[in-house]
């Protein structure tokens, strides 16, 4: 299984689990542009992998902003000539029941999760099809499967993007596989932020979470990557439309 030479876009890939995916599939020796909208982060970040000898570009782009968007799949081409893999990770959180939110938040969470997948499939599918082929994984999350109180509009725009992994899996087959990673907990900025408000410290909320889940921990961010590094890969060629499912077993725990 190799990543070798294979140009991979990251989005979100300065924080969290796009982090972690971009410092993975640079070490397995791909050309990784990460594209989000930290700008400080990611400069750092290219600096600090480029001066360890891996083929990392760092590319600010708001991936609700076609345009933007538009732009990441042209200077990913501009440096490379071709797009191998898109892992389609940037992503927001929002809590709050369907009574709490105003139109501004639903706008924010649906084009960050939802609507920046569209675009990116848009000005990516082409790409992949005249170059021969290419994989688009999607980071959806186990929110998408159950409903989590008070996390109406999360949990909706992440079954959305189940929806889509199936409907572009069809549409582009063939040429382009379109596989999700499927999160349960995993240890990272976003998780920390959930846990404002709590009357715990995050170190006790984590601890009580990794009790509950069957292999007894949080997910790492480099667990999500190596999925991610599998499903792009060749090796997973017969994998399309489905997403894996990376919760440590939670979701198969009997429901009461
Ligand atoms: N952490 C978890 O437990 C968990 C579980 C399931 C799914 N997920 C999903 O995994 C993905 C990564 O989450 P994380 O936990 O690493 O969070 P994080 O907050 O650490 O990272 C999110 C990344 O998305 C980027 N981003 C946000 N809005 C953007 C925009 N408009 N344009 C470009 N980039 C933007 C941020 O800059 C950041 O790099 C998200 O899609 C999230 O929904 C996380």
């Amino acid at each position: 299984m190799s990543l070798r030479e294979k140009v991979i876009i990251v989005t979100g890939g300065t924080s969290g689990i796009g982090e972690g995916c971009t410092r993975h599939f640079a070490g397995q020796g791909a050309r990784v542009v990460v594209a989000s909208n930290q700008a400080e982060a990611g400069a750092k970040l290219e600096t600090e992998l480029r001066a360890a000898g891996h083929e990392v570009r760092f590319v600010f782009t708001d991936v609700a902003d076609e345009s933007s968007v538009a732009a990441l799949m042209r200077r990913t081409q501009e440096l490379h000539g071709r797009i191998d893999g898109i892992h389609c990770n940037a992503g927001v959180w929002a809590a709050g029941k369907v009574t709490e939110f105003d139109e501004a938040v639903w706008t924010k969470v649906m084009n960050v999760n939802v609507k920046s997948v569209f675009w990116t499939a848009k000005h990516a599918v082409p790409v992949m099809e005249k170059q021969g082929g290419g994989v688009i994984v999607i980071t959806t999350s186990v929110a998408a499967f159950v409903g989590f109180p008070s996390h109406a509009l999360y949990c909706a725009s992440k079954a959305a993007l189940e929806a889509l992994i199936r409907c572009l899996a069809v549409d582009h087959a063939g040429k382009v596989r379109v596989v999700g990673v499927c999160p349960g907990t995993i240890d990272t900025p976003m998780l920390a932020a959930t846990c404002a408000g709590w009357n715990k410290p995050v170190n006790e909320l984590y601890a009580d979470v990794a009790r509950r889940i069957p292999v007894r921990r949080l997910g790492q961010p480099l667990d999500v990557a190596h999925a991610a590094a599998f499903l792009l890969s060749d090796e997973a060629g017969y994998i399309n439309g489905t997403s894996l499912v990376l919760d440590g077993g939670t979701m198969a725990l009997p429901p009461w």
